[in-house]
C-alpha cells in the first residue's frame, strides 16, 4: 500500500514508519517538525520505499500534494502534551482542528481511508473504570485550557464519523491512552520520559498532585501492532476504538519504579500543579480503558508491562530530550 502518514516525524509515527516500511509498504511521511524529529527517521530518508516531506498540514495545497496517489492516510499530526497545550493553546486548537478538517476534506475527494488519532482525554473527567467507546464525555470548563486538547480531539471525531456518515469516507478512529516508548518526549508534559531523564540526571523527580492519581501506560510496540491490524480490518471502519492498556499504576508508584530501574538516587517531591501549569489546569483520578472493542475486532490485547516498558526506554537511551 502507499501510505501517508501526517506527524510521522513524531514519537508514535516513527516507530509506525518504520514498521510499515519493514512490511513493504511506501510510506510517505508528511510533519513540520514541531515536535517531531527528522533523526526519528533518519535511517529511512533516502530509502526506496520511503519519503520525507516537510510542511503542515495547515496548508491545503501541499497536503493535496502529499496526498497524491495514496490508498490509506494515518493522520497523527496535532499538538501534544500538557505542557505544550497550556503554553500555546491557540495554536495548539487551530492546528488540531483545522489541520484535521484539512485532512479529512481532502481524503474525501478521493475517498481514501483515514485513521484518525484521538485520546483517553476525550472521556474528561468522567470517573467511570473502565471507559469503554460510547461512555459519556464529562469535560471541565472553558477557562480550564487543559480541555482544550480533549474538545479539539473530540471534534475531530464528529468531524471524521460525519464524513463516515454523510460522505461514505472510510475513517476509523483510535483513542490511544498514554502510549509511552523510546523517542517520546520529555519537555511537553509526557510523564514517563520525564520521571526517566530526572532519574538518570540523579536530579529530583516532581510529582504534580498527591501522585495517587493513576494512569495505564500502553508500550508503543503493542500500539504499532494495533494500528497495523485495525488498518487491515474493514469492520472497524466507522468505529471509534480504545487503543491502551488495562493495567493502572499510580504516579507515586510509578516514580518508585524509574528509580529503582534506573539505580537512581533521585528523590521524589510532591508540588501542585497550579505551580507548574498555573489556575487552568485539572487533573483526573484514574482513565482506564475497556479493550473489548479492540479484542473482538482485531484479537489484540496489550503484552508488554510497565516495568518492561520503562526497562526498554531507559535501555534505548532515547528520550529524544
Ligand atoms: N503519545 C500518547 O500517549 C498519545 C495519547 C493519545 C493520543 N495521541 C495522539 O497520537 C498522535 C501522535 O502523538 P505523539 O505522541 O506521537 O506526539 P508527537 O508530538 O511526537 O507527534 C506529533 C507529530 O505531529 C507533527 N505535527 C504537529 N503539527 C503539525 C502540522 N501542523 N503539520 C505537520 N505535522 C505536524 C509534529 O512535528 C510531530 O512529529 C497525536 O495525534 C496525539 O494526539 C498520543
Amino acid at each position: 500500500m502507499k501510505i501517508l502518514i501526517t506527524g510521522g516525524a513524531g514519537f508514535i509515527g516513527s516507530h509506525l514508519s518504520h514498521r510499515l516500511v519493514d512490511e513493504g509498504h511506501r510510506v510517505t511521511v508528511f510533519d513540520n517538525l514541531s515536535t517531531g524529529l527528522k533523526s526519528n527517521i533518519a535511517d529511512l530518508i533516502g530509502t526506496e520505499n520511503f519519503t520525507f516531506v516537510e510542511g503542515t498540514i495547515l496548508d491545503e495545497p501541499t497536503v493535496i500534494q502529499v496526498m497524491k496517489d495514496k490508498d490509506l492516510v494515518i493522520h497523527l499530526a496535532a499538538s501534544v502534551g500538557v505542557k505544550l497545550i497550556m503554553d500555546e493553546p491557540l495554536k495548539s486548537i487551530i492546528n488540531n482542528l483545522t489541520g484535521t478538517e484539512n485532512v479529512l476534506k481532502i481524503a474525501n475527494k478521493n475517498k481514501i481511508k483515514t485513521i484518525i488519532a484521538s485520546t483517553s482525554e476525550v472521556y474528561g473527567k468522567n470517573s467511570k473504570v473502565p471507559f469503554s467507546e460510547s461512555d459519556d464525555r464529562i469535560m471541565g470548563p472553558t477557562q480550564k485550557t487543559r480541555w482544550s486538547y480533549a474538545e479539539s480531539k473530540a471534534l475531530d471525531e464528529f468531524i471524521a464519523l460525519a464524513y463516515y456518515h454523510e460522505e461514505s469516507l472510510p475513517v476509523v478512529i483510535t483513542r490511544f491512552f498514554n502510549v509511552i516508548g523510546p523517542k517520546q518526549r520529555s519537555e511537553y508534559g509526557m510523564v514517563v520520559p520525564r520521571f526517566i531523564s530526572k532519574a538518570l540526571r540523579g536530579q529530583d523527580i516532581e510529582i504534580y498532585g498527591d501522585g495517587n492519581q493513576s494512569r495505564c501506560f500502553s508500550y508503543i510496540d503493542d500500539v504499532v501492532e494495533a494500528l497495523v491490524r485495525l488498518i487491515n480490518c474493514d469492520k472497524a471502519v466507522g468505529e471509534v476504538i480504545n487503543v491502551g492498556c488495562d493495567r493502572e499504576i499510580s504516579i507515586n508508584e510509578l516514580a518508585d519504579m524509574v528509580i529503582k530501574l534506573t539505580e537512581s538516587k533521585s528523590k521524589v517531591t510532591h508540588i501542585d500543579p497550579e505551580k507548574v501549569y498555573g489556575e487552568h489546569f485539572e487533573d483526573m483520578q484514574i482513565r482506564k480503558p475497556d479493550l473489548k472493542k479492540i479484542k473482538n475486532l482485531v484479537n489484540w490485547s496489550p503484552s508488554t508491562t510497565i516495568d518492561l516498558s520503562i526497562k526498554s526506554i531507559i535501555e534505548s537511551g532515547d528520550l529524544a530530550a
